[in-house]
């Protein structure tokens, strides 16, 4: 006999299918070069690497916000630092460094997401987990206040330097980049099975939640986001429009397996 976990991963490979058969965002076309840089950094970088290690353990990917989440967030905003921070900085080895700060804010951004204010919540333990490591307290600040802005439909605070406000930003564009495709290909999924949601549910909730993720494309912080993070939600919500048509097809059979459960 199925259970609802079962059923949920079923639905999340049906809608992989779905969603192999739209187009790559343009982010991922234009800015090759720039993703494969930042992906070096992320795979080679001894602090990254080291950071890594350390809290895989910790992260538990069944609630759609684990290493998986964390490791995108991480690669997209490293190349949205190398792109925007060409205009800021004039020493190479700084700009890679920015992407450095950028990418262990990605892995340890979402470390409490299932706690209450998880931004805040994630920037302490961040502080926590990287006081041993060599970096100075401006970089540490640096990564547990991008952590804590990251948060959607919040007001930011500013941050004090430009690296700080740049790290920040792209952290935020990159961790919202995954409100499209990703959201129907991987996080609602488990997060319905995490919760233990039914599937009249989910269906119910199905329209109110793509029209709330629209919401988050006029709150893009850097040039990139702005101008390419529209995309990822726009081709989200096409992905799952027809998710939801494929489950509307199917509803009663769902039910009557769910029931079963
Ligand atoms: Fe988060
Ligand atoms: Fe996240």
């Amino acid at each position: 006999m199925s259970n609802l976990k079962e059923i949920y991963l079923r639905l999340m490979n049906e809608s992989r299918c779905i969603a192999s058969r739209y187009e790559v965002p343009e982010f991922y076309r234009r800015f090759k070069p720039s993703l494969a840089i930042s992906r070096r950094i992320f795979f080679y970088n001894p602090l990254v690497i080291h950071c890594r290690e350390l809290i895989t353990p910790k992260y538990a990917d069944d609630y759609g916000h684990g290493l998986q989440h964390a490791t995108k967030v991480s690669v997209d905003g490293g190349a949205i630092v190398l792109l925007e921070g060409e205009k800021y900085f004039t020493v190479q080895a700084d700009l890679e460094r920015a992407v450095v700060l950028v990418q262990l804010a990605g892995l340890l951004h979402d470390i409490k997401r299932t706690e209450h204010k998880h931004a805040l919540a994630g920037s302490e333990a961040a502080r926590d987990l990287l006081h041993d490591f060599p970096l100075s307290s401006a970089e540490i600040n640096c990564v547990a206040d991008a952590i804590a802005n990251h948060e959607a439909f919040s007001e930011p605070k500013s941050c004090e330097t430009l690296t700080g406000q740049l790290v920040a930003d792209a952290l935020y564009d990159a961790d919202k980049f995954r409100w499209g495709p990703d959201n129907f290909t991987h996080t609602v999924w488990y997060m319905m099975s995490y919760q233990k949601i039914d599937i009249t549910e989910l269906f119910g909730r199905f329209p109110w939640g793509v029209d709330g993720i629209l919401k988050i494309k006029d709150t893009f912080r850097t040039n990139i986001g702005g101008q390419y993070g529209p995309e990822f939600i726009d081709l989200g919500v096409r992905i799952g429009k027809e998710i939801y048509q494929h489950i509307q097809r199917n509803i009663d059979a769902l039910i009557n397996e769910m029931e079963k459960t």
